[in-house]
C-alpha cells in the first residue's frame, strides 16, 4: 500500500509552518526533538513511517526537504532543540543568500538555476522509501521564494513525478490591510495558476480568518506568525491523523482526496478545528458532544479562510464535507448528529452531487493530554472561495492596469520580452472562479462539457 510522504518547506513561510508540524507530529508520536523514542511512547497502533522513516541507530527522521533562499529562517531551525532532528543533507540553503526579495520571478529563476541540486535532493529522498504516495508543499503565496521557487517546484515534480499526489499547504496574505508586500498580488497570482494546474489539492490558510480567528476566538491582543503559526500546525496534524492513526476510512493520501475533490480543478480546500486552545488562553467551547463540534465546524467564524457571500447572484454552497472527529465517541452519536444537521439544513450542498457529511473517525495520540472529550476538524470544498480569489485578482487588476512595479519583474527571463505570463495566470484564475460559480447550479456537468469542447477547439488545446 503506498503510504509514505515527503514534506518540502520552501520560503521563511513555509519553513516556519513545517517547524510547527514537525514539533506537533514528533510529540503526537513520543518522539524527542533529537528523533529519539521517549521511554513512554509505547503504544504500537500509530504509523510513523508515513512521515518519518528510521536511520541505522533507530532514531526517527522526518521525509522532509527544507529549502530556502535567504538562510535566516533554517539557521533559526538548525540552533533550536530540533537541530538534530531532520536529514542535514535535506537542507538546502542558496549560496548567494540573498532571499527572492518577495520577487515571485526571482524565485521561479532560482529554481530553474538550482533545479539539479535541489532534485537531487528530491529524488534521493523520493527513492529512500518503499512506497511513495506523494508530496507536500508548504509555503506562502505572496512572498518570493515560496510562491517562486514554489511554483517551479510544482510544475517540476509534476513532469518528474506524474504517478505522485501534490498536495499543497498554501498560505494566503492578509489582504483586508496594507499588504505586507506591495507585489503580493501578482505574486498570489502568478503561484496560483500553478496550484490550480500543478497540484492535485491545496489547502488554502488564510491570514486574514487565522488572524481572526486568533484575536476574537483566542483573545489575543496582537498575534505573531509563531502564534499563528500554532493554528496552522493543528490543521496539518489534525488533517494527516487518518493517515497516521488508520481506522477503517481515508487511511492514504487519495482516498482523503477523493472524497472531497470530485472534479480536477476544485481542489482548494478550506479547513476548521474545534475546540481551539492557545497555549495560554483556554477557549471557551466547555460542552464538546459530537453534534456541537459539528455545528461549530460549519460556523464560518471558525474556518481559516475568510471568503464572503456578497455576490447577491451565486448562492455559494458545499462541495463536499470531510469531519475527522478525535475522541471518545461511537457510530451511533455520530448518525444521529448527522440526521440533526440534515433535518436543520445547516450545511448548504451542490445540487449535482451527494449532499453528506463525511466523518472519519480518527485515534488521538495516546501521549498529548487534553480536557475535551471529542475535537474535530472540518477540510470542506466550498465555493465561495472563489470570493478570495476574487478579492486578489481584484488587487491584481489595480495593479497591472497602471503596470505598477512591474520592473522587477521585466529584468527576469520570463518577463524580459512581454507581461504574457501575468495575462495567462490571471485567465486560469478568472477561469477557476469561474468554474467554482457554475459549480452552485444543476448545471455543472453540461458546463464542464461545454467548456471542455470549447477548449479542445482552441488552437492547441487536447
Ligand atoms: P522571500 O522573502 O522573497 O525570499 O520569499 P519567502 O517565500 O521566504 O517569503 P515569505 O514566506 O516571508 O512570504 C511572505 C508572506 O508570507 C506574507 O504574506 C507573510 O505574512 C507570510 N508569512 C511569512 N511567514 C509566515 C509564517 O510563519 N506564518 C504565516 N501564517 N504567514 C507567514
Amino acid at each position: 500500500m503506498p503510504s509514505e510522504i515527503i514534506t518540502l518547506q520552501l520560503g521563511q513561510c513555509g519553513n516556519q509552518i513545517g517547524m510547527e508540524f514537525w514539533k506537533q507530529l514528533c510529540a503526537e508520536h513520543g518522539i524527542s526533538p533529537e528523533g529519539k523514542l521517549e521511554s513512554y511512547a509505547t503504544e504500537g497502533s500509530d504509523r510513523k513511517d508515513v512521515f518519518f522513516y528510521q536511520a541505522d541507530d533507530e532514531h526517527y527522521i522526518p521525509r522532509s526537504v527544507l529549502l530556502d533562499l535567504e538562510p535566516r529562517v533554517i539557521d533559526g531551525i538548525m540552533k533550536s532543540a530540533y537541530k538534530h532532528l531532520y536529514n542535514p543533507e535535506n537542507v538546502y540553503l542558496s549560496k548567494d543568500g540573498g532571499g527572492a526579495g518577495n520577487n515571485w520571478a526571482q524565485g521561479y529563476h532560482q529554481g530553474e538555476k538550482l533545479s539539479e541540486e535541489i532534485f537531487d535532493i528530491i529524488d534521493r529522498e523520493a527513492d529512500n522509501g518503499d512506497s511513495l504516495e506523494g508530496f507536500v508543499l508548504c509555503h506562502s503565496i505572496a512572498g518570493g521564494t515560496g510562491s517562486g521557487m514554489g511554483s517551479y517546484i510544482l510544475e517540476k515534480l509534476n513532469d518528474r513525478f506524474p504517478k505522485k499526489l501534490i498536495q499543497t499547504y498554501s498560505v494566503f496574505p492578509m489582504t483586508d490591510e496594507v499588504a505586507d508586500v506591495v507585489v503580493q498580488p501578482y505574486n498570489s497570482v502568478l503561484t496560483l495558476k500553478r496550484l490550480t494546474q500543478n497540484a492535485d489539492c491545496t489547502v488554502v490558510l488564510d491570514n486574514t480568518a487565522l488572524n481572526r480567528i486568533a484575536t476574537e476566538r483566542l483573545k489575543m491582543k496582537t498575534p505573531t506568525l509563531a502564534e499563528l503559526n500554532q493554528l496552522v500546525s493543528t490543521i496539518m496534524s489534525g488533517s494527516t491523523s487518518t493517515l497516521r492513526y488508520p481506522g477503517y476510512m481515508n487511511n492514504d493520501l487519495i482516498s482523503l482526496i477523493s472524497s472531497l475533490i470530485p472534479t480536477p480543478r476544485l481542489h482548494f480546500l478550506i479547513s476548521a478545528y474545534t475546540p481551539l486552545t492557545a497555549d495560554k488562553v483556554e477557549s471557551t467551547v466547555r460542552k464538546t458532544t459530537v453534534l456541537d463540534v459539528m455545528r461549530r465546524l460549519l460556523q464560518p467564524k471558525n474556518v481559516m479562510v475568510s471568503t464572503s457571500s456578497r455576490d447577491r447572484n451565486i448562492n455559494h454552497c458545499y462541495v463536499s464535507i470531510l469531519n475527522i472527529i478525535q475522541g471518545e465517541v461511537d457510530a451511533s452519536e455520530v448518525h444521529k448528529s448527522l440526521m440533526r444537521i440534515r433535518e436543520r439544513k445547516w450545511a448548504n450542498f451542490i445540487p449535482w452531487g451527494p449532499a453528506s457529511i463525511q466523518v472519519a473517525l480518527s485515534k488521538k495520540s495516546p501521549y498529548i493530554q487534553t480536557t475535551h472529550r471529542v475535537s474535530g476538524l472540518m477540510l470542506a470544498n466550498h465555493t465561495s472561495i472563489s470570493t478570495l480569489f476574487d478579492r486578489m485578482v481584484e488587487h491584481y487588476d489595480k495593479l497591472i492596469k497602471r503596470e505598477a512595479f512591474v520592473e522587477n519583474f521585466r529584468r527576469l527571463p520570463m518577463f524580459r520580452e512581454n507581461l504574457d505570463e501575468f495575462t495567462e495566470s490571471r485567465e486560469i484564475v478568472q477561469q477557476l472562479m469561474d468554474e467554482y460559480n457554475a459549480a452552485t447550479k444543476a448545471d455543472y456537468v453540461t458546463w464542464g462539457q461545454t467548456q471542455q469542447a470549447a477548449s479542445n477547439m482552441k488552437p492547441g488545446g487536447d
